[in-house]
Formats: structure tokens, sequence, C-alpha cells
């Protein structure tokens, strides 16, 4: 990739904003041979069986602890046959690919300066692909990455919800994800007022901030969206405060959320990380 591929305006749209304000960015990698269905379906066989996730999509916006019923299909065929089989498909850590890898960070590149200008050095890059038949779900969760979702085809509409605030995810599911927990969040329909909808189209971006819950609706097309995410210490921060607040609860006290950025969780973290050497 030799030309940018954010809109001239993205960085500065993307400074104002990050990391805790969701913002649509313009990119420019609508049909990328690498992002082609049958490009996916060939990285998607490429990747260790660890690193693909995939089942029906005709599920509701909450599993509320059910699980997704598998498709019966592989993922080349899955992903080959979008347009038909009713799934929805996750590629997880593209980068284990070299030419993806380069891909992942040619974008983050871009990106660069802002970040490390923000939240310091940008660790631990990774890209997620995700891939999904016509009116498919991905239910309500939070993921703990600061997320660039680029959008490649079709259309879909994310809903997202306030970061940080325990009406739409509890403290308690903060620190169970945390200390090895599943990363999707009970839905009940009175947390539907607090979403803001984002309907994204082909070449639309979305930042979402690390830990807001969302849920995904697909449009009537099959849909593409590419997720390139980083951490930052202060992301590690907040995971590990809130790991040795699932500690400390668990002896009984209650103890405070961490707060979100620019607060720092210097002290839990450092907790955490001497309970955790200590357990081995
Ligand atoms: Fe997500």
């Amino acid at each position: 990739m030799t030309m940018p591929a954010f809109d001239q305006t993205a960085p500065a749209a993307f400074a104002a904003s990050y990391p805790e304000v969701p913002h649509k960015l313009a990119h420019g990698l609508v049909g990328h041979p690498l992002l082609t269905l049958e490009a996916l379906a060939a990285l998607g066989e490429a990747l260790p069986a660890a690193s693909v996730e995939y089942n029906k999509a005709d599920l509701p916006v909450g599993l509320n602890g059910a699980k997704a019923p598998a498709n019966g299909l592989g993922i080349g065929d899955t992903i080959r046959g979008i347009a038909e089989t009713g799934s929805w498909a996750a590629l997880k850590n593209i980068e284990q690919v070299p030419a993806y890898a380069e891909l992942l960070m040619a974008l983050l590149d871009e990106l660069r300066p802002v970040i490390e200008a923000r939240t310091g050095a940008m660790l631990k890059p990774q890209g997620f692909v995700f891939v999904t038949s016509p009116g498919g779900v991905t239910p309500y969760h939070f993921d703990p990455e600061h997320n660039v979702l680029l959008h490649l085809m079709g259309e879909k509409t994310m809903t997202l919800f306030p970061q940080g605030d325990a009406f739409y995810a509890p403290d308690e599911t903060h620190e169970g994800y945390h200390t090895g927990g599943g990363r999707e969040l009970f839905w009940r329909d009175e947390l539907a007022a607090g979403g803001q909808e984002w309907s994204l189209q082909a070449g639309d971006g979305l930042f979402v901030p690390v830990m807001a819950p969302h849920f995904v609706r697909n449009g009537p097309k099959p849909a593409v969206s590419l997720s390139i995410t980083w951490r930052s210490e202060w992301s590690f921060e907040e995971a590990d405060a809130r790991a040795f607040n699932g500690w400390l609860r668990r002896a009984g006290l209650r103890p405070s959320a961490p707060g979100r950025w620019p607060a720092r969780s210097r002290i839990k973290a450092a907790g955490w990380r001497v309970v955790r050497r200590i357990r081995g």
C-alpha cells in the first residue's frame, strides 16, 4: 500500500477524539486485493484453527449466557458462501500472515503519531476481520483494545454504549473478563435508550473506545470489516486494575472501578502484577 489509506482529514479528527470519543474516519481500503471474499476465505484456511471463530448469525442482541450455534461448514466455505450461509465469521490476529501484518502496520503507522502523543507507545498491534451474512447479528459485548473498525463491504449498524458505566457493563463483568471470563454482556431492553447508532457503509471507519459495549446488526447484503487494534499502557493498567478489583471483591471488599483515561490505575495494576507473579 503506497497511498495513505485514511482520508487526509482523518488524523486531525482522530486527534480530536482519541482515546475516549467514538467518531468516523473515511478510508480508501475498499476493493483492496487482500480483503476480497476469496482472499479472506484463503486467509481463514491459512490461520490456525484457534484464530478462527464462526457460527450462525441469526442471533438475538443478547446471548445472555447461551452459546451461538455452529453452522456446520468449514471457514473457507463459510466465507465464500457468506451471501447464503447465514453466518458470522471472525479471523483473529491476521498479522500471523506476513502480507496482513504489513497491511496492519501500514494502517496503524498513519495513526501512530496521534496515538503515541496521547497514550504513549502503541503496544500489541492486532488485526481482526469480520465477515457477516445478510441480517446477521453480533451480540452485545465489549473488547479490551483501542479499535478502528474499517468497513469494507455491505452495510452494518454498530450500536455503541458508554464505556466505563456500570449500568451498561457491570464492574463484576469487567473483573470476570480480565480474569479469564468471556467478553459477552447480558442484554436487557432498558439499556437500549443509551445506545448511539453508527451506520457504516463501505469506506467508513469507526473509532471504538476500549471496553465500550456494543452490538452490531448487518444490513441486507454480506458485510466485511477489518478491525485494526492496539493497546496502550493505560489500557493494560485499566485491565489489571479490574482484575485486582475482582481479587479484592472475592476477599469481601467493594473496590471502586478504575477511572477512564486520563485517570491512571498504576497502584492497583501493580498490585495485580504482584498477585499474578505470586500465583505463578
Ligand atoms: Fe466487538
